[in-house]
C-alpha cells in the first residue's frame, strides 16, 4: 500500500513540472516583429539582425516586443536524412546562430511551418516529419512556432489531429516552445486549440492594411479583411482568450502605410494614423498578441508613438489574461470593457461610423457601481471622482481609458 502511494507520487512529482512548464508558455499575448507583411518571403539573416536592433534601440524589446517571429520563406528543404533545413543563401550563419543573437540581446526566435507538405507560399512543411522537426527546432533554441494549415484537408478532425501531433512533438522535444494555431478561425480553433496543446490560435483570415472591406464572414478570405473586419470577427470570443490560450486575430498594421506585399493585396491600401491608432487599441483590449509589422528600422514618430504606448500595452499583457467584452454593437458604436487584474478596468469606444460623434458613456449602465477617477490612455487626461464620461470621437477612432477603482489617483 505504502510503495503503492510512494510510486503515485513519483509518479506526480514527475508530471507536475511538465505541466507547470507547458502553462506558462505563453502567460500574457505575445509580443514582437513578424517578417510576413513587411518581407514576404524575401528576407534573410542580415534583415533580422538589423530588425532586432532596431527594436532594441527603439526601446520596443524593453516594452515587451521580444520576439522575432520568422514567417514563411526561410526554408531551403530537406538534407540527406530528412532534416528540414534554413535556405543557405538566406541564412548562411544558421538559424542556431540567429537565436543566439536574439537570445543575447533578450530577444526569443519565432519559426513557421505548416501542417501539410507545403507551405502557403510553397516551401517544405511538416507532415509526416512533425517529431524530426521539432527536435531540429529545439536544437536551433527556437521559442516559438507558428503552423499554417494550407494545403491541408478542411475537415476539424484531421485538423485537431495534425495540431495535436506538432504539439505532442514539441513537448517531446526537450525545448519550451509555443505553439501558435493558424487555420484562419475557419475550424474554431477556440473551441479546441488549447485542447491539442496550442497557446493561440488566428480566429480570422489574414489582415489587410485597409480599415474594412465591410465582407462578412469567411467572405473575408475572398474580398481582403480590413482592421474592423478582424475586429468584429474576433471581438465576440472573449470567453476562450485566457492565459496560454489566446485568440490571435493576426498583425499589427501600424506604420504599413500601403506598403504593398501581402497586406497591400486584396485592397490593402493603407490606413489613416486614427486607424492605426485604433488598432493597437482594439489589440490591446482584445488581449491579442501584438505582432509588429512594419520596418522598425526606418519607423516615423507617429509610429513609435502608437506602438509604444506603455499603458495600453499594460492593458494588454494585464496578467488576468482576459479580453474585452464587447458590451455594445449598435448605430456604429462599439463599447468594450476589460477586467483588469488589480480591479481597474479598461473601457475601449470605437466609433465606427464616417464622421465624428458624440456620446455619454454612464459606467453604471456598463454594469460598473459607483464612481472612477478615469486616464484617456492616448491623451492623458484625467477625469477624476465621475460616474458618466462625453466624449467626442472622431471616425474609425478608438479612444481608450483605464478606470481606478478603490482608491483616488
Ligand atoms: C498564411 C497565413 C499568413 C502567412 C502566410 C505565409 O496566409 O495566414 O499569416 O503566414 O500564410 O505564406
Amino acid at each position: 500500500m505504502e510503495r503503492k502511494n510512494f510510486i503515485i507520487g513519483v509518479l506526480l512529482l514527475s508530471f507536475i513540472p511538465i505541466n507547470a512548464q507547458q502553462k506558462e508558455l505563453a502567460p500574457t499575448p505575445p509580443m514582437g516583429f513578424m517578417t510576413w507583411n513587411f518581407f514576404g518571403v524575401d528576407f534573410n539573416e542580415n534583415d533580422i539582425r538589423t530588425m532586432a536592433d532596431a527594436m532594441v534601440e527603439k526601446g520596443l524589446v524593453d516594452l515587451g516586443y521580444n520576439y522575432i517571429f520568422i514567417d514563411d520563406g526561410w526554408q531551403g528543404g530537406r538534407d540527406n536524412k530528412n532534416n528540414i533545413i534554413a535556405d543557405a543563401k538566406k541564412f548562411p550563419s544558421g538559424m542556431k546562430k540567429l537565436a543566439e543573437y536574439l537570445h543575447e540581446r533578450g530577444m526569443k526566435l519565432g519559426i513557421y511551418s505548416d501542417a501539410a507538405q507545403l507551405t502557403c507560399a510553397g516551401y517544405t512543411a511538416s507532415l509526416g516529419f512533425e517529431e524530426q522537426d521539432a527536435k531540429t527546432f529545439a536544437s536551433w533554441n527556437i521559442d516559438y512556432l507558428k503552423y499554417d494549415y494550407c494545403n491541408a484537408p478542411i475537415d476539424v478532425i484531421t485538423a485537431k489531429e495534425r495540431y495535436q501531433k506538432m504539439a505532442k512533438s514539441l513537448q517531446k522535444s526537450g525545448r519550451n516552445i509555443v505553439l501558435s494555431i493558424c487555420e484562419w478561425g475557419d475550424r474554431k480553433p477556440w473551441e479546441w486549440g488549447a485542447q491539442v496543446g496550442g497557446q493561440l490560435w488566428r480566429t480570422t483570415a489574414d489582415v489587410r492594411d485597409k480599415w474594412a472591406s465591410y465582407g462578412k464572414g469567411k467572405e473575408l478570405h475572398g474580398t481582403g479583411a480590413g482592421i474592423f473586419d478582424i475586429m468584429d470577427a474576433n471581438a465576440d470570443l472573449d470567453e476562450y482568450a485566457k492565459p496560454n490560450a489566446w485568440n490571435d486575430p493576426d498583425m499589427l498594421l501600424v506604420g504599413l502605410y500601403g506598403k504593398k506585399g501581402p497586406s497591400g493585396d486584396l485592397g490593402g491600401i493603407g490606413c489613416t494614423d486614427t486607424e492605426y491608432r485604433s488598432q493597437m487599441s482594439l489589440w490591446c483590449l482584445m488581449a491579442a498578441p501584438l505582432m509588429i509589422t512594419c520596418d522598425v528600422r526606418n519607423m516615423n514618430a507617429v509610429t513609435k508613438e502608437i506602438l509604444s504606448n506603455k499603458e495600453l500595452i499594460a492593458i494588454d499583457q494585464d496578467r488576468l489574461g482576459r479580453q474585452a467584452r464587447r458590451l455594445r454593437k449598435e448605430n456604429d458604436w462599439h463599447i468594450f470593457l476589460k477586467p483588469l487584474q488589480n480591479g481597474d478596468y479598461a473601457l475601449g469606444v470605437l466609433n465606427a461610423a464616417i464622421d465624428t460623434r458624440q456620446i455619454q458613456i454612464d459606467f453604471n449602465e456598463s454594469g460598473l457601481q459607483g464612481k472612477f477617477s478615469v486616464k484617456n490612455l492616448w491623451t492623458k487626461k484625467w477625469q477624476r471622482n465621475v460616474k458618466k464620461i462625453n466624449l467626442s470621437v472622431a471616425s474609425h477612432e478608438t479612444c481608450v481609458f483605464r478606470l481606478y477603482s478603490g482608491r483616488l489617483k
